[in-house]
């Protein structure tokens, strides 16, 4: 009985002190819904700044409740160490940054309440193919499949992507900037593929240091508002002719990558399509880079800034690299270049026909080159220091002669100053005044043949030959019908 009795106050006192410790916790809860997070991060106007924090748990979902008074549209987060992320609550965040979190897991829908988000910075994490579009999931719409409707911005940018799931973006289908740079990516496969052909929005994508050997037909076929491609540090050997299919592309970044030339005759290492709105190249730091042939950037019609810049093997820029042949074929079109960056390469000259309006330029820098000094850099001499001077940058005083021995280490620029007129006698001993010569004695030539011919001909159709075997086309026509026309040694 005792026992009994006992066992009873025992439990009685254990259901109490249950009943304290709930009671104590819906007295503490109001103060940690209103400073939970806010205790641990620093809340102001809006915004939550949870950067650095050394966080090891990721807040749940009561948590993100106790922020709705806040109404917070920024979140950083970034810095802190989660290793899943699980769902939040409905907040009116716009920004959301998760950025090196050592991330490697995201729940099904974790951001289904974040209607409003339009950026989320997930770069710097462990995430890898598995990732699953329904990470991603959003609310029941009738028209879309349970969108994430504002969201605009998605950085995925150094994880460890080889693949993308199919359908990873099937709830962001308004979509217009994607990073994914810095994912051993290496071949862009078919899933891969096809997850970018769900991105009809996207305007800027970024690929830098994905390992990239090339890139495949179709892969930005969907994609037809693109503006800004960045295939930066990649494994491209030669110019990839999939960027035809961005008719809007405006910003092409191509630097540091093993391309070893651009010639339009070559199948190997073709020059650029046809990029009718593209006004921005960056070609830099290419270690292979040797040649830029004729007509290589002639598709780019709108170019405006050309960067050409620290390619340590670039000797050879073909005068008419930019220039392209009208319908005609009469003359030619140069695009309307306002920066020209060229330093730092190996070039022996600069063509004046490179660019049509020197003058136009508003930056121009091509110093640093091994520069010939001759007669047929003279130009540099008298056009372009000042052009460069012009733009006040000190561009000019590193334009340095390389060639010949006698020039090697002076400065265009002093050499502007003094006016002086430079030899036609270069390294290889080719002598361009006589070229010229040859030239002149060449038309002459022709233009004394031409009457000459033309009264041999005039004599030949008054039948003045035919004494050595020769008719007049009369007889020639006659004999056509005459014979079979197999036998056609009269032509
Ligand atoms: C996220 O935070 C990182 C710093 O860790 C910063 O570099 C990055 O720009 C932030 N992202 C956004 C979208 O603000
Ligand atoms: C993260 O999620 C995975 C899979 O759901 C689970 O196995 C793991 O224990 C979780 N890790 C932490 C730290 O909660
Ligand atoms: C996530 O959602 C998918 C589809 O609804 C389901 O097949 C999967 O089991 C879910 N995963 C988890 C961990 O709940
Ligand atoms: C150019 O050089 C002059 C004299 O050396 C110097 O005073 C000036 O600040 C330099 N300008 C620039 C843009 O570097």
């Amino acid at each position: 009985m005792a026992f009994k009795v006992t066992i009873f106050l025992l439990l009685f006192v254990v259901s109490q002190l249950n009943s304290q410790e709930t009671g104590s916790d819906t007295v503490t809860e109001p103060i940690a819904a209103e400073s939970g997070i806010c205790r641990k991060c620093v809340c102001k106007d809006n915004k939550v700044d949870c950067a650095e924090q050394g966080l090891t748990t990721f807040f749940d979902k009561t948590e993100w409740e106790g922020l709705q008074p806040l109404k917070p549209t920024v979140v950083d987060l970034s810095d802190n160490s989660f290793e899943n992320i699980t769902g939040l609550a409905a907040l009116p965040i716009q920004t959301l940054n998760l950025s090196r979190c050592g991330i490697e897991y995201i729940e099904n829908s974790s951001f289904k309440d974040l209607q409003q988000m339009q950026v989320l910075d997930l770069s710097h994490n462990k995430l890898t193919s598995r990732l699953s579009p329904h990470a991603f999931e959003g609310r029941y719409s009738p028209e879309e499949y349970e969108p994430l409707e504002s969201m605009r911005v998605l950085n995925l940018a150094y994880n460890e992507f080889h693949s993308l799931n199919q359908d990873l973006f099937e709830h962001m289908p308004e979509l217009t900037e994607l990073d994914l740079s810095g994912n051993p990516i290496i071949t862009i496969d078919y899933p891969t593929l096809i997850s970018m052909s769900s991105l009809p929005m996207l305007k800027v994508l970024r690929l830098r240091s994905c390992q990239l050997t090339e890139i495949p037909e179709k892969f930005l076929h969907t994609p037809l508002h693109l503006i800004h491609l960045d295939l930066s540090d990649n494994l491209l050997a030669a110019v990839p002719q999939e960027l035809e299919e961005t008719k809007n592309l405006q910003y092409l970044n191509l630097n540091q990558n093993p391309i070893k030339e651009l010639d339009m005759k070559s199948s190997e290492f073709p020059g650029f399509p046809t990029l009718r709105n593209l006004k921005e190249l960056h070609m830099c730091n290419m270690q292979s880079l040797k040649r830029i042939g004729q007509g290589a950037l002639a598709g780019l019609q709108k170019l405006e800034k050309l960067h050409m810049s620290f390619n340590p093997m670039l000797s050879e820029i073909h005068a008419k690299a930019l220039a392209r042949p009208d319908d005609i074929g009469e003359t030619y079109d140069w695009p309307p270049l306002t920066e020209l960056y060229l330093q730092s390469n190996s070039l022996p000259e600069i063509d004046s026909r490179l660019v049509s309006r020197w003058d136009k330029l508003e930056k121009v820098d091509v110093s640093d080159n091994p520069f010939m000094c001759d007669c047929s850099t003279q130009w540099m001499v008298d056009v372009l220091v000042p052009v460069v001077e012009r733009r006040k940058t000190n561009a000019s005083m590193n334009m340095i002669c390389q060639e010949p021995i006698e020039m090697r280490g002076y400065t265009m620029k002093h050499l502007n100053d003094i006016h002086r007129t430079m030899r036609c006698v270069d390294k290889y001993g080719h002598r361009p005044e006589r070229d010229g010569a040859i030239l002149l004695g060449t038309l002459i030539g022709v233009l004394l043949a031409l009457p000459i011919m033309l009264g041999l001909v005039l004599l030949w159709r008054r039948g003045y030959f035919t004494f050595i075997g020769l008719r007049g086309p009369v007889d020639v026509s006659r004999a056509y019908y005459k014979r079979a026309p197999d036998n056609d040694n009269f032509i």
